[in-house]
C-alpha cells in the first residue's frame, strides 16, 4: 500500500518577517493553512497513512493543527528535519515509517488542483520505479528541469540549470517503489548542501525506470516560494472557490471522497465548523 510523505521543514527566508515565528507551510493560503492542499492532494489519491516532516521548532503547531488525522479517517506521524538537508533527506528520516512500502512525496508548498490530475495520480499509485511529472513554466532556474527527446522519453534532469534545456519543471510530487531509501542514503550533498531530489531521479533515470509524465494541461500548478506566488495562490482559490461553489484543499471532503469517512464522522466535523463558508460548504457534501 502505497505510503504519503509531507515535506515541511525549512525556514522559510524568502517569506521574513511573515514566516519568522510561524512555518511558511503554515501561513494561509487564502482561507486555510497552506499545508490542508498538499495534504488532501494526497488524501483525495486514497493515501491515507502519511508522515509529516517539520523542524523541531514547528513540529508542535503541525501537531496542535492536524493531530494523529483519526478524526478524518487517516494516519499521520511526525518527523523532525533539525536542518534543510534536502528533499531527499525525506526517504532516509521517513526509513521506519516506509518500512517495505512505496512512497509518495508531496511538498508543503506545492499546491494542485484539477480532476483529472487526481485520476492521474491513481493510475500510477503503484507504479514500478519512479513516477514524476513535468510542467511548462516561464522561470525554468528555479526549478528541477527535464529535457525529453523527440519521442518524449526523459533524457535528462538538472537541478535549477543556469541554462535550462527546457522550459518543464518537475512538481514537488513524486511516487517511488521502496529502493527509494537505498537510493537516497547513496546521495552526496550538492553544492548548495543538500540531498537533492534531482539527484534521486537521476538515479532512477541510469536504471531505466523513472517514468516523466506531462501534467494535464487542465492541472493548475501553483508553489509559494515568494511573495508573489503566495499571494497568486490565495487569488486562484479565491477566485476558483467563489466561482464554483467549491473548496480546495479541503481535507476533511478529501477524507469523504476517497473513503477514509463516512457522512455521519463527516457531519459531526462540519459541526465545528458551523461558523464558516468551510462548515456549511461540508454539510452541503452530506446532502448532495
Ligand atoms: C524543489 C526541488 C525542485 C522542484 C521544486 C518544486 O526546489 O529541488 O527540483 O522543481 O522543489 O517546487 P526548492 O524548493 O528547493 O526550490
Amino acid at each position: 500500500l502505497m505510503k504519503g510523505i509531507i515535506l515541511a521543514g525549512g525556514k522559510g527566508t524568502r517569506l521574513y518577517p511573515s514566516t519568522k515565528a510561524v512555518s511558511k507551510q503554515l501561513m494561509p493560503i487564502y482561507d486555510k493553512p497552506m499545508v490542508y492542499y498538499p495534504l488532501a492532494t494526497l488524501i483525495e489519491a486514497g493515501i491515507h497513512e502519511i508522515l509529516i516532516i517539520t523542524t523541531p521548532e514547528d513540529m508542535p503547531l503541525f501537531k496542535s493543527l492536524l493531530g494523529d488525522g483519526s478524526r478524518i479517517g487517516c494516519s499521520f506521524s511526525y518527523v523532525e528535519q533539525p536542518e534543510p538537508n534536502g528533499l531527499a533527506q525525506a526517504f532516509i528520516l521517513g526509513k521506519d515509517f516506509i518500512q517495505n512500502d512505496p512512497v509518495a512525496l508531496i511538498l508543503g508548498d506545492n499546491l494542485f488542483y484539477g480532476t483529472h490530475f487526481i485520476e492521474q495520480l491513481k493510475k500510477h499509485a503503484s507504479y514500478d520505479g519512479g513516477m514524476i511529472f513535468a510542467s511548462k513554466v516561464s522561470d525554468p532556474h528555479r526549478y528541477g528541469i527535464v529535457q525529453f527527446d523527440a519521442n518524449r522519453k526523459a533524457i535528462d534532469i538538472e537541478e535549477k540549470p543556469t541554462h535550462p534545456k527546457s522550459t518543464y519543471a518537475v512538481p514537488g510530487i513524486y511516487f517511488y517503489d521502496n529502493t527509494v531509501v537505498e537510493k537516497a542514503k547513496q546521495l552526496k550533498p550538492s553544492a548548495r548542501g543538500e540531498l537533492e531530489i534531482t539527484d534521486l531521479n537521476r538515479l532512477y533515470m541510469d536504471e531505466n525506470r523513472l517514468h516523466v509524465e506531462v501534467l494535464d494541461p487542465g492541472t493548475a500548478w501553483l508553489d509559494t516560494g515568494t511573495i508573489e506566488s503566495l499571494m497568486e495562490a490565495s487569488q486562484f482559490v479565491q477566485v476558483i472557490q467563489s466561482r464554483q461553489g467549491i473548496l480546495i484543499g479541503a481535507i476533511e471532503a478529501a477524507a469523504y471522497h476517497s473513503g477514509a469517512i463516512d457522512k455521519p464522522q463527516l457531519s459531526l466535523l462540519a459541526d465545528e465548523l458551523e461558523k464558516t463558508v468551510y462548515g456549511t460548504y461540508l454539510k452541503s457534501l452530506i446532502s448532495e
